[in-house]
């Protein structure tokens, strides 16, 4: 038999990975569950809940840092990368927790925050001591320029990115908190250290790793200035894919990956389509894939993420579209709407009032349909929402804290404006106790949380939702059943219908003879949609959609959110 030319390129370009075939869970340990009562999630929390994991269906965790950490930024400051700390538990529970999870057949994978350190570190410890200190070298020092910083780079945290030390009167680089000093990749030491950390960690038997801002690593020596943002400084990402990234990541792959059966993504804030292909090429040189972030910009203003403008569908089918062409064939895409950095992707692309449940599982299909692999953020499952936030006290994330004191002390906004932006986009949304039940602290903990509970934990529960079929839990179950089902989930290649459309996201995925159609609704209008030319009704069948009497026809209807697979029975 004649192969077809689409089912001859799949084989050759796109080879069968069970990391292509997963779904990732994101756990964020604060948040998750509490086993003891200090309304800290933890350790022992998450290995009670592992089978609910397992129930829902996802193959690998990929675990926020768990390390010992003073908490500047919630773990992303770490003072010691072979420690747990204290308030999540110890060792001995994190091995537990590891074999756990494996015998469920659950991998894990831990997050490798390396673009810097805690300033609590031994290694910074003794770099800030003196110019001659065996440690200086390890991050980035620098005299003052014309009696100011070093450049005008701004902190990802607000503020500018350098710090006076008055030990040694320099400055030392922090792209994020003054925590959180820069390392200095450039120095062989620095990565012979992190290459062994990681060596060890994959010893122990985790399975691989979320890479923190790894397009970050590699600053340009001469550290040029870069174009002023709202308030006065330059983009933290001023220093992105800067000249020898790709060779670290090789040497890393070289020294630390290669021969190991590992996951592997990096966080690479900053990154084009040109620089991802190289990152996350096929012939894993470097990493298996990225998290490239343009489609998470689509609701800034500008450059400034502090609005509460809502995104144009047709800018994000333009943006997912493009790393979906990309990519394809060359490199892997990884596919998510939230994370712990992200606002509640049903209160920022959906509609978490009216249609919470539809447009959630409109969003879930959307994302789930394409080529990559997918990344559940805890409670994006039940559907959680943003967070009814009072005043700047009940916010705990440093980046919205800070931003709120910079843009209303500099007259950027106003008080007002600037609490409706973080209700909005605060981080913080994604961050309380992840909503168990209907019980005191929605089931969390015992104890009164770090963060406040969503009120709306009554209505929005895994208790309620696993009891009842048609839950938005339910039907995140089904969409990864599916995936396990079909090829043409994973490996189909994808091609977008409608780019004007201002309403639908209607796309296609096409493996050999096989074909689904994907038409979502993203508002909440009712929509016709006519089927392609090369559909026919009677070959058509519902593959998963969110309401319960969807019915094929010519002319499609789709009611407000409506989501539908359509699967093409019996070939093109
Ligand atoms: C990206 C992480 O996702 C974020 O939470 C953190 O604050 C920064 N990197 C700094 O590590």
């Amino acid at each position: 038999m004649v192969e077809s030319v689409e089912k001859k390129w799949w084989k050759e370009s796109v080879e069968k990975k069970w990391w292509k075939e997963s779904v990732v869970y994101q756990i964020y340990p604060r948040s998750f569950k509490d086993s003891n009562g200090d309304g800290i999630g933890d350790l022992n929390g998450i290995t009670e809940k592992l089978d609910y994991l397992k129930e829902l269906g996802v193959d690998v965790i990929w675990l926020s840092p768990v390390y010992q950490s003073p908490g500047d930024d919630n773990g992303y400051d770490i003072s010691d990368y072979r420690a747990i700390l204290e308030e999540f538990g110890t060792m001995e529970e994190f091995d537990r927790m590891l074999q756990a999870a494996h015998e469920r057949g659950i991998r894990l994978v831990m997050d490798l925050v390396v673009n810097h350190t805690s300033d609590e570190h031994p290694w910074f410890v003794e770099s800030r001591k003196s110019k001659d200190n065996p440690y200086r070298n390890y991050y980035i020092w620098r005299p003052a320029k014309e009696g100011k910083e070093p450049n005008n780079w701004g902190s990802c945290f607000s503020g500018s990115a350098w710090e006076y030390d008055d030990t040694t009167d320099m400055y030392y680089l922090h792209l994020f908190s003054k925590k959180q000093p820069d390392l200095n990749w450039d120095n062989p030491r620095v990565r012979d250290e992190v290459y062994d950390m990681m060596n060890w960690w994959l010893d122990k038997g985790v399975d691989g790793f979320r890479m923190d801002v790894i397009s970050l690593i590699s600053k340009k020596p001469e550290l040029p200035d870069g174009k002023p943002g709202i308030n006065g400084y330059a983009s933290f990402n001023e220093p992105a894919n800067g000249p020898h990234v790709h060779e670290y990541l090789q040497e890393m792959r070289r020294r630390v990956l290669e021969g190991r059966d590992t996951i592997t993504v990096g966080e690479c804030s900053g990154v084009t389509l040109e620089e991802a292909k190289k990152y996350a090429r096929s012939d894993e040189k470097e990493l298996n894939m990225v998290f490239q972030f343009e489609h998470m910009d689509v609701d800034a203003d500008g450059t400034n993420k502090w609005s509460d403008k809502k995104m144009d569908l047709r800018d994000l089918k333009h943006i997912m579209t493009k790393w979906q062409k990309g990519l394809e064939g060359i490199a892997w895409n990884s596919l998510f709407w939230e994370n712990h950095d992200q606002p509640r992707s049903v209160s920022r692309f959906g509609n978490d009032a009216e249609y919470w449940e539809e447009s959630a599982k409109m969003l879930a299909t959307c994302l789930h349909m394409m080529q990559g692999t997918p990344y559940i953020y805890q409670g994006e499952e039940l559907g959680m929402t943003n967070v009814p936030f009072g005043d700047i006290s009940d916010f705990r994330d440093l980046d919205s804290i800070n931003a709120y004191r910079e843009l209303t002390g500099q007259g950027v906004f106003t008080p007002e404006e600037m609490l409706r932006y973080l209700r909005y986009k605060s981080r913080d949304n994604a961050r309380t106790p992840f909503q168990w039940s209907d019980e005191k602290y929605a089931g969390f903990s015992s104890g009164e949380p770090w963060i406040m509970v969503n009120p709306n934990y009554k209505k929005i529960n895994a208790r309620e939702q696993m009891m009842r079929e048609d839950s938005i839990f339910c039907y995140y179950q089904k969409l990864i059943r599916i995936r396990k089902q079909y090829d043409i989930v994973v490996y189909g290649t994808y091609d977008l219908l409608l780019p004007e459309d201002p309403e639908l996201y209607a796309y296609t995925r096409t493996l050999g003879e096989e074909q689904l159609l994907i038409v979502c609704n993203f508002y909440g209008n009712t929509r016709m949609f006519t089927l392609p030319d090369n559909w026919e009704l009677g070959k058509t069948e519902l593959m998963i959609g969110n309401y319960k009497d969807f019915k094929p026809e010519k002319e499609l209807v789709l009611r407000p959110y409506e989501a539908v697979v359509l699967r093409k029975n019996g070939g093109k």
